[in-house]
Order: structure tokens, then C-alpha cells, then sequence
């Protein structure tokens, strides 16, 4: 691999998690009433977002659905089947609670994200033909579900107003 591949990924890595920390950070502010600072981090956390796919593109990241389908299915596999059993077992070990809650809930919901992907790649031929129904996710976990935010996060046990809509 060139060293220019290595410097992408690690700038898309980069960019990705100063876009994401940016926007918690904007949550923030706006709790703490700094609206111009939120306002700041939202709008730098949008270039940051503009950098990541710039970088993403260039390393040819972004390819049919059909093959990013592959992709995620692939990526949730490794994290739900590798990946946070260990990190798991890594906070067990060292009894930091508060980290293997974090893990646990993120393994559980990649599982589930795992299984929808499979499905919508099994069904991508008939796509347009199924009706389009709205996700929700729960915000304490991340349970994903299709059509409707069940009355408690079967993950969680958050209740249903914690549900947020996608469309
Ligand atoms: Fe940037
Ligand atoms: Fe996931
Ligand atoms: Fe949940």
C-alpha cells in the first residue's frame, strides 16, 4: 500500500471523527447557551463532512449499493462478531463498567444493523417495488427498527418518545 492510501485513510478517519465530535460538541454549547459556538462547530463539523467524502471518493470508498451494501454487511459483521467481543472482554478485565456498557449496547444494535443490511441487499432487486416505510432509532442505544419505534427499546428498554424518526 502507498504511503498517499495511508494518509487518506487516516485523514478520512480523521475528518470523520472531528465531523461527528463537532456536532456533540455543538449539542453543548447550545445546553450551555453559547448559540455562535454551536453554531461554529455545526458549520465546521459540515466541512469536516466535506473533507471526509473528498478523501472517501479519491480512495474510491464509495461504489454501487449493491457492492456498499457488501461493505456494511461486512462492517457490522467484524464489529459484532470480532471486534467488540473483544474490546467486551478488554473491559471486563480491567471491571470498567461504563466502557463495556458502551461496547454491549453498540454490539448488540451492530447485530441488528447487520441483519437489515443482509435484508435489503437480498431485496434490492425488488426495492422500488416495496413500500417505504421510516426507521427509527432509539438515541440511548442506537436500536434501529423499520416502520415503527416500539413502546420500550427491545436493547435498552428506553421508552418510545426516545425514539428518533429517519427518513
Ligand atoms: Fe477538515
Ligand atoms: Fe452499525
Ligand atoms: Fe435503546
Amino acid at each position: 500500500m502507498s504511503k498517499t492510501t495511508d494518509d487518506l485513510k487516516a485523514a478520512f478517519a480523521g475528518e470523520s471523527q472531528a465531523s461527528r465530535k463537532y456536532l456533540y460538541f455543538a449539542e453543548k454549547a447550545d445546553q450551555e447557551g453559547f448559540k455562535r459556538v454551536a453554531r461554529l462547530f455545526r458549520a465546521a463539523a459540515e466541512a469536516e463532512t466535506v473533507h471526509a467524502r473528498n478523501h472517501l471518493r479519491v480512495m474510491q470508498g464509495i461504489e454501487s449499493t449493491e457492492k456498499n451494501l457488501l461493505t456494511a454487511i461486512g462492517g457490522e459483521l467484524h464489529e459484532f462478531s470480532e471486534m467488540y467481543p473483544e474490546f467486551i472482554k478488554d473491559a471486563q478485565a480491567e471491571n470498567d463498567k461504563r466502557a463495556e456498557d458502551s461496547f454491549d449496547k453498540a454490539n448488540k444494535v451492530e447485530k441488528i444493523h447487520h441483519g437489515l443490511y443482509a435484508d435489503a441487499l437480498a431485496k434490492l432487486k425488488s426495492a422500488g417495488t416495496a413500500e417505504l416505510k421510516p426507521f427509527y432509532v432509539c438515541t440511548v442505544c442506537g436500536y434501529t427498527v423499520e416502520g415503527e419505534a416500539p413502546d420500550k427499546c427491545p436493547v435498552c428498554n428506553a421508552l418510545k418518545k426516545l425514539f428518533k424518526l429517519v427518513e
